[in-house]
This record gives structure tokens, C-alpha cells and sequence, in this order.
């Protein structure tokens, strides 16, 4: 089947391709409306007894600030990644088995004391605000999310890392029983992301833990994901339960699984095209519009030195 075969976003190889983006992205939306129709109740809307309700809105950031429109809602909340639910772009018509209470994170590897904590106790730790970023996917589309959540870098000061730690090492749940698409035994499940220890004290890194001024929809990777903007969305990984604090650049789970096409680093740059499509163009959805690709996807300033004298490096796949 060459819809296995093909794995992930490689099936996506038609997604560089504009005018069929548009027109999936159409059937997308007309799907969800169907959905409606019939009774399904899209994920967007079942957050309401979410036990961290009373955070949202948080006030926003001033500081970060976008130079287009928001992405609607509901754009962005019917077209996802997540393939813990499938393949496809529609998740949210299946995203509703994600149980996010009780919710744990690990947070253990080379720190002064291992521990976990909930995600509510981690709530009360920090201080929550709300930030407008872009997301650039490595399939050639772009959103505009304003994000509630709070710098990753609080949470790497409350772990209190040795001086060893040279990289952070985030892991989503697995349980293939919640979410069928782990069931697919050709994925290196669970999906695995890392930063460096500079890049997740960066400013700009950010847990996120709402959307919209809510908490975070199950499509967005309730109740806690990560959002890195110079980087392809791909390293923002959702609904983890671990993160671990390592000495050696860790694996992420689409370097498991393609390594030839995807690495580690994954930063945004139009010169740099995939090896099977191009990056120098994205489509803002739900504008139709096809705007140029940044490089950093706009955040060069606040990041751009973070790679320095690794020239020679693969920093862009
Ligand atoms: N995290 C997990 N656990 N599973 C995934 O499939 N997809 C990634 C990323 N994080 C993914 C994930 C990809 S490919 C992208 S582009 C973004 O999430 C999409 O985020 P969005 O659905 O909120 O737009």
C-alpha cells in the first residue's frame, strides 16, 4: 500500500503542491462541518470542565508580535498533526480519547532530584501569559497561533539540571489504546523531540498549556506541548509526559524513522529545500495566500547566534 509505505508527512509529498493543499484543506473543513451535522462534537469545544479553566486568558506579551492575522480557530483546530489519532489532518473528529487528568510529567536524567509532578501543581509553579507565534510546518503551510503558556526556561530552572546536561530530551505518552495510530508498529513510537540546553533557555522556546485563551485543545497536544517558531513545527512535540535532561543529542522520533530526510535540528530555512520539496513558500492557512518562507521563520534576531561556528553542521534538516 502505497499510503504505508510511504509513512508520516511523506505522504504529504502532494501538500507542496498549492493548489491541491487548498483544495484538501477544503475537504478538511467541509468534512468537520459534516461532522457537526451529525452529531460529532469537535475537540475545540470540550474544554469547558478543564480543572485549569480559571487561568484563561492569561494577559499577553506584548513583546511578541505577528505581521499577519491570527489563524481562526477553527482553521487551526481542524487541520493537525498528531499522529498518535492518524495520519490524516482530521484528528479532531478522534482526538476526544485523549484522557489529560490526571497528568504527570517526569522530569528526571541529569538533575540534582528526579521527580514528577502533575500538571496542575506545575500551573501553580509558574506564571502563565500569552504570546502570538507562527508555526511553520516542514509541508509547506503556516498558522498564526496566539499560544498561553510560559518560557521553557522556568521549567529547565525548577529541574535544576548538573553541569553535564547538554540537552533536553521531551517524550509524548504512549498507550496504543488511547490512541490508535501508536498501534502502527513501523512508527518509533512514542514520538520523541530534543533541544539543546541553549536553545531551550532561549526566550522565545515556550510551554504551551492553552490556546485561544483557553486551555489547550486535545488536537493542539493537551495539556502540555512545546512551541519552538524557528524551528519546523515537527520539533514542537504535544502531550508530553517526560522530559529528561541528557548528555548526548537524543534521537527524535522522525530521525528514527528517516533520518536521511529529517535531523536534529530542523531550523526554518527557504534556501534549504526538503529533499522532495521545496521550502522557499508557505501557505498561510486560511488566508489562500502562499507568502515566503523566512529564515528562522522570522526569528533570526533571537536566534540566530545560538548556532554559530556550526556552519559546517546539518542546522536546517
Ligand atoms: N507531537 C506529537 N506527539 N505527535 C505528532 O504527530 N506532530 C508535529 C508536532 N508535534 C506531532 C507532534 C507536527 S508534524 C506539527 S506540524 C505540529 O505538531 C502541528 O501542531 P498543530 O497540529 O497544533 O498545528
Amino acid at each position: 500500500m502505497h499510503y504505508i509505505r510511504r509513512k508520516g508527512w511523506e505522504i504529504s509529498e502532494r501538500h507542496a503542491t498549492p493548489e491541491a493543499l487548498f483544495l484538501n484543506r477544503r475537504a478538511v473543513l467541509g468534512a468537520g462541518a459534516g461532522a457537526l451535522v451529525a452529531g460529532v462534537t469537535p475537540a475545540f469545544a470540550a474544554t469547558e470542565a478543564d480543572p485549569s479553566a480559571h487561568l484563561y486568558p492569561a494577559k499577553r506579551n506584548e513583546a511578541f508580535k505577528l505581521d499577519r492575522d491570527l489563524t481562526p480557530e477553527k482553521v487551526n483546530s481542524q487541520y493537525n498533526n498528531f499522529f498518535e489519532f492518524g495520519m490524516d489532518k482530521r484528528i479532531f473528529t478522534r482526538v476526544d480519547a485523549l484522557k489529560t487528568r490526571p497528568w504527570t510529567i517526569k522530569i528526571d536524567g541529569l538533575v540534582e532530584k528526579p521527580t514528577e509532578i502533575g500538571i496542575d501543581d506545575l500551573l501553580k509553579r509558574v506564571q502563565l501569559e500569552e504570546r502570538l507565534y507562527r508555526l511553520r510546518c516542514v509541508e509547506a503551510w503556516s498558522m498564526t497561533i496566539p499560544w498561553t503558556g510560559f518560557p521553557l526556561k522556568e521549567l529547565v530552572d525548577l529541574a535544576r539540571p548538573l553541569s553535564s546536561a547538554k540537552y533536553l530530551r521531551f517524550e509524548t505518552f504512549l498507550d496504543p489504546k488511547m490512541a490508535p495510530g501508536q498501534k502502527q508498529s513501523w512508527y518509533p513510537w512514542p514520538y520523541v523531540e530534543g533541544l539543546s540546553m541553549a536553545e531551550a533557555t532561549n526566550d522565545l522556546a515556550l510551554m504551551v498549556t492553552g490556546a485561544y485563551g483557553k486551555p489547550l485543545a486535545k488536537q493542539f497536544g493537551a495539556p502540555i506541548r512545546l512551541h519552538v517558531p524557528w524551528k519546523y513545527g515537527f520539533k514542537s512535540i504535544k502531550s508530553i509526559t517526560r522530559i529528561s535532561f541528557v548528555e548526548e543529542q537524543p534521537k527524535s522520533f522522525w530521525q528514527g524513522l528517516q533520518g536521511g530526510e529529517y535531523g536534529f535540528w530542523a531550523n526554518v530555512n527557504p534556501e534549504i529545500a526538503h529533499p522532495r520539496w521545496s521550502q522557499a513558500t508557505e501557505e498561510v492557512l486560511g488566508t489562500g495566500n502562499r507568502v515566503p518562507t523566512l529564515l528562522f521563520n522570522g526569528y533570526g534576531e533571537q536566534v540566530a547566534h545560538l548556532y554559530k561556528g556550526m556552519e559546517g553542521q546539518r542546522i536546517w534538516f
